[in-house]
């Protein structure tokens, strides 16, 4: 049974790392990944193109329209909705922001549950985002938080929209950065904050590497689910 299967949920605010993290651990282990922030920027995405204002009172359509798309995620981490293409579209900071408005609405949470579950296959999955371990998957046998200052956040979001060719602004960076913190800590649908049994990860001065191997080793130590 799917309860059967290992899942390591790393969870964590915007540019902690979590998803070059999560992907590392992934390909190690040869395990799927779960990208499940992918899922509500799309969401953004399409309610934003059909025109529907990202407010509560839009939360039932939003919920029926994401409900009603074809999501396809190709191994090789591209993401198409109706067959198009949207990876570059849902990475830009605007479409984070809407992300994390449309992610508010409990309505549009439920409609994505069954979508995350669906990842879950032999053998193993890696789930990045921010209910990983409160409330997707509660029984996972590894829950890592990871976290880092919102200077290095920033640093890293920068350096990363740079280098894809993306337009960045530091100053506008670090204040998108507190207000999708505040925003995403302090919702009362599944807010982000560390499950009771996750480990915590701090991931301001080191390597991606060092995080990925402190969570290859706590995995290793998680028998009977790790590989020996
Ligand atoms: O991880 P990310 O930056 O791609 O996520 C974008 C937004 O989606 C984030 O600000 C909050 C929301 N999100 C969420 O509510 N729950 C998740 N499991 C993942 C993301």
């Amino acid at each position: 049974p799917a309860q059967q299967i290992p899942v390591i949920c790393i969870d964590g605010p915007s540019g902690s790392g979590k998803g070059t993290v999560a992907a590392q651990v992934a390909e190690r282990l040869g395990y799927r990944l779960l990208d499940s922030g992918a899922l509500y920027r799309i969401t953004g995405l399409v309610a934003t193109r059909a025109g529907m204002a990202l407010e509560a009172t839009n939360a039932e359509r939003i919920a029926a329209l994401i409900a009603a798309q074809q999501l396809e995620f190709t191994s090789d981490q591209r993401v198409l909705v109706n067959g198009e293409d949207v990876s570059l579209a849902i990475r830009t900071e605007e479409a984070g922001m809407n992300a994390s408005k449309v992610s508010a609405f409990p309505a549009v949470r439920s409609a994505l549950v069954g979508v995350q579950h669906a990842f879950r296959a032999l053998p193993g999955l890696v789930a990045d985002g921010r209910d990983m371990g409160t409330v997707i998957f509660p029984h996972a046998p590894l829950k890592v938080y990871l976290t880092a200052s919102v200077q290095c956040r920033a640093e890293r979001r920068y350096k990363q929209l740079i280098s894809k060719g993306l337009p960045a602004n530091m100053q506008a960076l670090f204040a998108d950065l507190e207000a999708r913190d505040a925003r995403d800590m302090h919702r009362a649908a599944a807010p982000l904050k560390p499950a009771e049994d996750a480990l915590q990860l701090d991931n301001s001065t080191g390597t991606a590497e060092e995080a990925v191997q402190q969570v290859m080793d706590w995995w290793a130590a998680r028998q009977p689910f790790a590989p020996a």
